[in-house]
């Protein structure tokens, strides 16, 4: 069964999924019917309502959309560690008006809403936080559903391979909500464009391995756990990263290079990756597509860029700090997980402080959260956003589309000019 691909769109822009509010199917039909790809979230939601939300988006347009999911991973916390901060919370609790959430640890429903995208069959599911289990990644692809893991390390990236993804969302440091980090002890923080560089360079070797097993690349190099040793000629390899030679004359190109009158330079600066990557991370206008495409991403994903169209759920005390010029950081104060968000004074009284347990500290202050976003306080909300937040203009989602691709070749263009292309 044919499987989704990214050169099915009009346009190489993708939606990201934004669980919590801001992604609805307003806003994935309409991204969807602009040559784009919308995406559903479906964190924190019950599968009866992803259900019903699948049908929307379906409703409103013909277009593929995805559907993202959270792995789960991780385990329960200490109790003592999330009853520590409870009572940390206890000033915020009283100023709101509203009792704490109880914290448990769950995954989210993972299992029942897999099942119910098997049968929903979209033309992708994402994963973020972990790896799925190999016999999901099985039963989509058996429906005709593409497998899409966000990484945000190089060894993510290579296990995601391994696990049969058929693309790979980099997820930058710069993204807004949460790092889809697989161990949120270790929050990966490489910025997006030398992580597109690393995760390029990681898995360049697997292009043309079937679905992404540990193999002999196309090349011949032999890939051992994302190593690459010496390829069969061995000559004047440098990079390390299944290279070959070009010519033998010392300078190398990633793949299929070709020499320039041999004398050691070679063309096509920019490595095939082995998986089509979905770069998503501070990406807000056509020039930052252009950016992430000329990288080598098959497609850019922005989330914070659409968090104010008319078509989001994204809250009003939220869209007005994503209007601002503001500082954003990463912190665990709001979930116990790792995400960045607009800095604002529940994040500095309370982020020194915050465990990591996801997801008792989510449930834990989701009280608090609904009660600040009911009074306008958005000093006490998860203001999720990207750190170019800034630029996101308040224009219906399928305009924004349209114009990110019109940009986004004139930067192209006008990047290619200055080689004299
Ligand atoms: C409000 C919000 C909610 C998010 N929810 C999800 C989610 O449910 N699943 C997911 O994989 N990523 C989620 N993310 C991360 C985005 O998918 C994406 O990586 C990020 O928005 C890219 O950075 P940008 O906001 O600078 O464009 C969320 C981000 C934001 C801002």
């Amino acid at each position: 069964m044919d499987r989704f691909a990214l050169t099915d769109l009009d346009h190489p822009i993708v939606q990201a999924p934004l669980a919590g509010g801001p992604s609805t199917p307003a806003l994935a039909a309409a991204v969807s019917a602009a040559g784009g790809l919308g995406f559903l979230a479906t964190g924190y939601k019950t599968p009866e309502a992803v259900g019903e939300d699948v049908a929307a988006v379906r409703a409103l347009t013909d277009a593929p959309f995805g559907v993202n999911v959270f792995a789960g991973g991780g385990a329960p916390a200490a109790a003592s560690e999330v009853e520590r901060y409870a009572g940390e919370l206890a000033g915020e609790s009283e100023r709101l008006g509203v009792a704490l959430g109880s914290p448990r640890f769950d995954d989210d429903q993972f299992a029942a809403k897999v099942e119910l995208l098997i049968e929903a069959r979209p033309a992708v599911v994402s994963f973020t936080f972990a790896l799925p289990p190999a016999r999901v990644v099985e039963r989509l692809h058996a429906v005709g559903s593409a497998v899409w893991i966000t990484v945000t390390t190089p060894g993510e990236a290579r296990a995601a391979v391994a696990a049969g993804a058929d693309a790979l969302v980099v997820q930058g440091a710069e993204a807004g909500g949460h790092r889809g980090t697989f161990d949120d002890a270790e929050p990966g923080e490489i910025a997006l464009l030398p992580l597109l560089q690393l995760v390029t360079a990681a898995t360049a070797s697997h292009a043309s391995v079937p679905d992404g097993a540990t193999a002999e690349a196309a090349s011949g190099a032999r890939v051992t756990d994302g190593a690459v040793a010496p390829t069969a000629d061995g000559a004047g390899v440098t990079d390390g990263v299944a290279a070959l030679t070009a010519g033998g004359a010392g300078v190398t190109d990633g793949v299929a290079a070709l020499t320039a009158g041999g004398a050691g330079v070679t063309d096509g600066a920019v490595k095939s990756p082995g998986l089509p990557l979905v770069a998503a991370g501070g990406i807000a206008n056509g020039a930052g597509v252009a950016a992430v495409l000329a990288a080598g991403a098959a497609a850019a994903q922005l989330g914070s860029a659409f968090m104010l169209t008319p078509e989001a759920g994204t809250s009003a005390p939220h869209r007005t700090a994503l209007a601002d010029p503001a500082p954003t950081a990463l912190t665990r104060a709001f979930s116990g997980r790792s995400a960045r968000g607009i800095v604002n004074r529940f994040m500095r009284d309370h982020d020194a402080a915050a465990p990591r347990a996801y997801p008792e500290i989510h449930h834990l202050t989701a009280p608090l959260r609904a009660a600040a976003r009911a009074n306008g306080d958005a000093d006490a909300i998860n203001l999720w956003a990207g750190q170019a937040h800034e630029l996101a203009e308040a224009r219906p989602a399928g305009e924004l589309v349209t114009q990110l691709a019109v940009d986004a070749r004139t930067a192209l263009r006008t990047a290619a000019a200055r080689f004299g292309a």
